[in-house]
């Protein structure tokens, strides 16, 4: 199939590109470059260096024949989301309504969204699709803001959408050895690679953000699921698409486990075999108690079964690509 995947030159974007162009797939990457870089673009796709918001670009690209769309491309930091929400509200759900505007015109019936779990009401038990949905930041909200417009243009007008509702991506893809994507957020506000840079030596220590949490240890409790495995899931709700096995869905992708940023702490300084210093600060605004998937429904009707589901081989990987990573920004030869 044709595919456009916005964000593509992002960590998880990239990634996934990867796996569709391994999966027979072809592939045009719409990416404004805010956060992404062009060398994670991998070779054989086409990567697009422009904005969801411009009208005029998108009907020239969308002009071209796709069967689908994968949109990726928003701004990410809950944080920044709480300090700053007009520019979220701006770029994730104006933007996304501009680019669907532009999908309605041109007729591409066939759409799969990341969103996140974020949009949940933080629960003890494993979260499933039908639960309360009570975004605790203004990020989580705009992703919610977006879903319900998706229902309505599936309901209306007849799109066909997959909702991915990711916990935790973590990891660097095993596709290639050693790893050539990982995750490089620029600012890098996610755990593991956070807990990495100070075990390379790049950060004095880990800031860990609140300890005073209603769980066992009184740190976060999340999910993680590995890059791959994520990925993994694109290329199989792209084919259920296709089957026209469902008209609109919303699928959890995660592994079913949560981990406190403790525990996360814990397993990095077994993978890495390093000491890596900690400082306890204050709650970060926006943060969930515990966020943790059941995803039963993508293995039921996708058939998806994740491969890397154990936290420690999913540290491992960024581990490995964080290593390879620095040696480019050193300039050292691999
Ligand atoms: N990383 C996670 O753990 C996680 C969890 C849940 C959901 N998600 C969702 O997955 C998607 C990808 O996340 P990621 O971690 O790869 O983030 P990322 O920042 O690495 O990738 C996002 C990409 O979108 C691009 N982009 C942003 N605004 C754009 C715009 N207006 N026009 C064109 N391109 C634009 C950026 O340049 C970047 O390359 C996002 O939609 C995010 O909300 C991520």
């Amino acid at each position: 199939m044709k595919i456009l995947v916005t964000g593509g030159a992002g960590y998880i974007g990239s990634v996934t590109t990867d796996h569709l162009l391994q999966a027979g797939h072809e592939v045009v990457v719409l990416d404004n470059l805010s956060h992404g870089y062009r060398e994670m673009v991998p070779q054989g796709a086409e990567l697009v260096e422009g904005d969801i918001h411009d009208k005029a670009l998108l009907r020239e690209i969308l002009g071209r024949g796709f069967e689908a769309v994968m949109h990726f491309a928003a701004l990410i930091e809950a944080g920044e989301s709480m300090a700053d929400p007009i520019k979220y509200f701006d770029n994730n759900v104006v933007g996304s309504e501009t680019l669907l505007a532009e999908i309605v015109r041109a007729k591409i019936k066939q759409f799969i969204f990341s969103s996140t779990a974020a949009v949940y009401q933080s629960k003890d038990e494993p979260l499933r699709e039908a639960d309360p949905l009570k975004p605790a930041n203004v990020y989580g909200q705009t992703k919610l803001m977006i879903e319900e417009m998706l229902g309505w243009l599936n309901q209306t007008k007849g799109l066909r959408v997959g909702i991915f509702r990711y916990f935790n991506a973590a990891g660097a893809s095993l596709l290639e050895t050693p790893p050539k994507r990982g995750e490089a957020h620029i600012p890098e506000t996610h755990i593991i690679p956070n807990i990495l840079a100070v075990a390379l030596g790049q950060q004095p220590e880990f800031k860990l953000y609140g300890n005073d949490y209603p769980t066992p240890d009184g740190s976060c409790i999340r999910d993680y699921i590995h890059i791959d495995d994520l990925a993994e899931a694109h290329v199989l709700g792209l084919e259920a698409l296709k089957q026209n096995q469902f008209e609109f869905e919303v699928f959890n992708l995660g592994n079913g486990q949560g981990f406190s940023n403790q525990e996360v702490l814990a397993a990095a300084r077994e993978v890495t075999g390093r000491d890596i210093a900690v400082t306890i600060q204050g709650r970060r605004e926006g943060d969930a108690v515990r966020l943790v998937a059941a995803s039963d429904k993508a293995k039921t009707v996708l058939g998806w079964t994740p491969k890397h589901p154990e936290l420690k081989e999913i540290i491992a990987s960024a581990w490995a690509w964080h290593q390879v990573k620095d040696k480019h920004e050193t300039g050292k030869p691999e």
